[in-house]
């Protein structure tokens, strides 16, 4: 094979992927109209009211409630679960700090627990273990598009009395069972942030089958209005997190297209696991059977550097992005970060609670070490390129391994 890009041979890929996000006619009709009606506002709006319609019913929930971003999402349905100070959620440590930090907004604690080795979602074993009478909600990632166990985690939180969230920032369209995640648990999440299989450039909803959620959250995001009440009578604490009228109608149209996206990025990932796998060192993030449909917010692969020369994960990552192949960066685990590291958190915390041992800062979480050191996360856009192109970066993978030597010296 040539000689490797990162020293000066040809690059493997020389057509760029797919452009990300994308947009047509749909779109710009959608904004000139809203622009048209005046209207650009969500209270007396129809297209955000009519999104939430949308996407609730394609997400197999009763109830949409679209808020500004994920972030903003999960504060909301934190806040309607009636999480507060001296509780305690239980989340994974290899995911966005937006999981954890919505948990500190609520002045509850974050109590961070390892995830599998395979899925790298929230390990059911280890949730079980952190369950104590301060314990409220589990917070599942579906992590890269696949879908956390469910089922343990709703016997769990049953057994316990206690709530599932499911944070599904990365899972649109991903399903369990046949049944589309979000409202498996008692309520969920979703980010249309830029990066997401959908966006407006930021944005989330709530999705719940809840009435009683439905409506503490819908209050929440409106200021504590509550529905067919005056316009200047606020029943509960609640913020605006409203979506404006731009972003709903940029959204309805982003969902008109997310199947035929969804179809094309699980055959190139199912080409890519079938693929990857015949390369020592390369392993595809597991597909669980029960996981019927991936949304593939990322192509995750564990890469093992001793079957390449020991060449460390980010020297590989930059012989790939050479190669043409774009990456974007793993999580590193919650707990290494400063805001944990330096007890900074613990100024959310409500005063008795502050001085507490809290064991998880001194834990490994081997699992997500490896996650956040290890793994290699192409991007989602990068799943909408072609068949041959999804060949090539199997090629650029196979050429850094033959070459793998070149880069050591
Ligand atoms: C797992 C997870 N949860 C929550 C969020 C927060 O979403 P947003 O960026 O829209 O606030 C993200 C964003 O990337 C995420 O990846």
């Amino acid at each position: 094979m040539d000689k490797l890009a990162l020293l000066g041979g040809d690059p493997l890929i020389k057509t760029a992927f797919p452009a990300w996000p994308q947009y047509d006619e749909g779109e710009q009709q959608a904004l000139q109209k809203v622009l048209d009606s005046r209207i650009w506002w969500r209270t007396p709006g129809t297209q955000t009211l009519q999104f939430e319609q949308e996407f609730a019913r394609y997400h197999d929930a009763r109830h949409g409630i679209a808020v500004t971003n994920g972030t903003a999402a999960l504060e909301v349905a934190l806040g309607a679960l009636g999480v507060g100070p001296g509780d305690e959620v239980i989340v994974p440590d290899f995911t966005f700090v937006a999981t954890a930090s919505a948990v500190l907004s609520t002045g509850a604690l974050p109590v961070l627990v390892d995830v599998t080795p395979d899925t790298y979602c929230i390990d059911p074993e280890q949730v079980e273990a952190a369950v104590t009478e301060r314990t409220r909600v589990i917070a599942a990632v579906h992590m890269g598009g696949h879908p956390a166990d469910l089922d343990r985690l709703a016997a769990i939180a049953r057994q316990h009395g206690i709530y599932l969230l499911e944070d599904s920032a990365h899972a649109h369209g991903s399903e369990w069972r046949g049944r589309k995640v979000g409202a498996i648990g008692d309520i969920g999440t979703f980010s249309f942030q830029a990066s997401k299989l959908m966006t407006a450039g930021e944005g989330g909803i709530v999705v719940t089958n809840d009435d009683q959620l439905e409506k503490l959250a819908r209050s929440i995001h409106d200021c504590g209005r509550m529905p067919g009440e005056w316009f200047y009578a606020h029943f509960i604490y609640g913020s605006n997190y409203r979506l404006s009228e731009w972003q709903g109608a940029v959204l309805r149209a982003q969902l008109a297209r997310l199947d035929s996206q969804g179809a094309i990025r699980t055959r190139n990932a199912a080409y890519l696991d079938s693929e990857l796998s015949r390369i020592e060192g390369i392993t595809p993030q597991r597909l669980d059977q029960r996981c019927t449909r991936k949304g593939y917010y990322a192509y995750i692969f564990h890469y093992d550097r001793a079957c390449f020369a020991d060449l460390p994960t980010a020297r590989f990552i930059q012989a790939l992005n050479a190669e043409g192949v774009p990456t974007q960066a793993s999580y590193p685990p919650i707990h290494q970060l400063d805001l944990f590291q330096s007890q900074a958190y613990r100024a959310r915390l409500s005063p008795e609670r502050r001085g507490d041992q809290h064991g998880f800062l001194q834990e490994e979480f081997l699992n997500t070490l490896r996650g956040a050191r290890e793994t290699v996360w192409l991007p989602q856009p990068v799943l909408l390129g072609s068949e041959a192109a999804m060949a090539e970066i199997v090629r650029a993978i196979r050429k850094i391994q033959v070459h793998a030597n070149a880069l050591r010296a």
